[in-house]
């Protein structure tokens, strides 16, 4: 565990190379993260490790494969391993309450990022870091509310949901129907996860068009979803962005090409380079500064021509 005032009393250092301190003096960080299900995990990965090390600080980092008991076990582990804070993207909202008293009990500082938590004690983390997925739900209905405004019969909606009990995919989908419920033509006829990977989007949108003749918009929780769909879409020999009018999150590098090329029509930012802002806020936590209980990360929306400008600069 960090001590970070006794050691330096003691003037400790074990020769370790790359902080520009001594390994003592380095926090180390345990980070649980979700998986591997996505363009988005892999972009936020990548800033959780480059962030790390640029901050000095050690990463013992783990991927639970969407599954909330490995991610259960790795906390357990961390707290094993007495790492002086945790962080971690919850898989799912429920089911935390325990392992995070067993973390509270040993001392170590939580921090959650990316998704939230549905415990009623928010003494058990520090702060909650990440997107407002409502907000993003909320823009992906209003651009639909726009785009549909002269439509004169039902606009029929597909929506592929995220993971199943996920912060996201409850709160992109509540935000999504809240935003479209004065418009009764919008109707939702075809709704279910795709667990935000490729291959679920693709095997879900199948199923979609073969119940539904009349899709009209698929409303994606997610690009990758977004992309498995759009096979799934071509090889049922409609257009995508024409037939089908889709709309999806987080803009990562393959969701903006598919946007920049009119597959897509419109899509609601989420920003994964989460890294940054969370090794910032985990030294504070270390040192027992305190942090505000939420921090919410800015986003933007973009269209096809708003695509096509910024995708030569795009970092992920
Ligand atoms: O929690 C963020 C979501 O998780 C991203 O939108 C999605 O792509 C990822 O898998």
């Amino acid at each position: 565990m960090l001590a970070l005032s006794l050691l330096a009393a003691c003037g400790s250092s074990d020769g370790d190379s790359g902080s520009g301190g001594s390994t003592s003096d380095k926090i180390t960080l345990g980070f649980a993260q979700v998986g591997a299900e996505s363009g988005w995990r892999t972009a936020n990965t990548k800033s959780i490790q480059a962030s790390a090390k640029d901050a000095g600080i050690t990463l013992k980092f783990s991927d639970a494969q969407q599954k909330q008991a490995n991610q259960i076990s790795s906390i357990r582990s961390y707290i094993q391993q007495k790492v002086d804070v945790i962080a971690f993207s919850p898989v799912v909202v429920s089911g935390w309450d325990n392992v995070l008293k067993e973390a509270k009990d040993a001392n170590i500082p939580v921090i959650l990022t990316d998704r939230a938590v549905d415990s009623k004690d928010t003494t058990l983390y520090k702060t909650f870091l990440g997107s407002d997925f409502v907000k993003e739900g909320t823009k992906a209905g209003e651009w639909l509310v726009k785009d549909s405004a002269s439509a004169s019969g039902d606009v029929n909606i597909a929506e592929l949901q995220g993971t199943t009990g996920s912060a996201p995919a409850i709160d992109r989908q509540k935000g999504f129907k809240a935003a479209i419920a004065a418009n009764p033509n919008l109707k939702i006829i075809a709704s279910q996860t795709g667990d935000f990977t490729r291959a679920g989007g693709k095997q879900v949108m199948e199923a979609f068009l073969k119940a539904h003749k009349n899709i009209n918009v698929l409303f994606a929780h997610n690009d990758d979803m977004g992309l498995g769909a759009i096979e799934a879409i071509e090889a049922a020999g409609l257009t995508p962005g024409k037939d089908i009018k889709i709309i999806t999150i987080d803009a990562v590098h393959d969701g903006m090409q598919a946007l920049s090329d009119g597959k897509i029509n419109y899509i609601v930012e989420c920003n994964p380079l989460l890294g940054p802002q969370l090794m910032d806020v985990a030294k504070k936590v270390v040192a027992g500064e305190s942090v505000p209980a939420r921090i919410e990360t800015e986003e933007t929306t973009f269209d096809q021509a708003q695509a096509k400008a910024a995708l030569p600069t795009r970092e992920y």
